[in-house]
């Protein structure tokens, strides 16, 4: 899978991607992620790809040339193009669901915004998908396209050295309306607190359904909305 990101902070990449799950599964080929300085697109002698917004207010508006060609540059090197997201607060919430479905893409576009937005004309020409990663103010889209990326890689196969571990995640697979339950390793006691004896039986079906009623009780006390999904909704009522 391939990832292009567009971004006016490029180097706040490598960092990242240069660790853990990311770093193997690129030096196993597996994904290639191109960093692209939407300021290299710049027209004017002072390199500019921001300006003051017509009609007055605070901040600065990305421009919407440097973007439009920074975006069809990459999209026409290769074929086919790539979908494009656009990172933004007014995008669609991101969540388990969102992340299976860009997995699905061959090559995504990231593009992120700064400042206080996009001139509205990069929507119109580009049409992009919007997606913003919670309800809160991000300084850019740099971070939430990370989350992005992290998020979509480990569903790439082979990314992940078990292939069951991303299926058997919270909000995957089964346990889509499901939080994790509790995990422990050694040692078997420590300072006073011990790990509960089901997990030391060897039973296999008696652990399995411990796990389970644990997910199901961490979920119903910290994350009742995700059993309520779960429920079909009754007929003659719209939830
Ligand atoms: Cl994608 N961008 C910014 N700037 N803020 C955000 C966001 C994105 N998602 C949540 N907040």
């Amino acid at each position: 899978m391939r990832f292009d990101v567009l971004t006016l902070f490029p180097n706040m990449f490598p960092g990242y991607l240069g660790q853990s799950v990311l770093k193997r599964a690129i030096e196993r080929g597996l994904v290639t992620i191109e960093c692209h300085n939407i300021r290299d697109w710049a027209t004017d002698k002072h390199k500019s790809v921001d300006d003051r917004p017509y009609g007055g207010g605070p901040g600065m508006v990305l421009k919407v040339e440097p973007v439009v060609d920074c975006v069809e540059t990459v999209q026409q090197a290769t074929q086919p193009p790539g979908h494009l997201v656009m990172l933004t607060p007014q995008g669609q919430r991101m969540n388990q669901a969102q992340a299976d479905r860009l997995a699905r893409h061959q090559r995504l576009i990231l593009l992120c915004g700064r400042y206080e937005g996009f001139d509205e004309r990069i929507r119109r020409i580009l049409d992009p998908e919007e997606i913003s990663i919670g309800d809160y103010v991000l300084n850019g889209g740099e971070v939430a396209a990370m989350v992005v990326i992290d998020a979509v890689v480990r569903l790439v196969p082979g990314v992940l050295g078990d292939e069951q571990s991303s299926i058997s995640d919270s909000f995957s697979g089964v346990n889509r309306h499901l939080l994790e339950g509790s995990q422990y390793t050694r040692p078997r006691e420590y300072r006073g607190h011990r790990v509960p004896e089901v997990l030391l039986s060897g039973n296999h079906e008696e652990i399995a359904a411990w796990r389970h009623s644990e997910s199901v009780a961490r979920t119903r006390r910290r994350r009742a909305d995700l059993l309520d999904e779960n429920k079909p909704a009754k007929p003659g009522t719209d939830d």
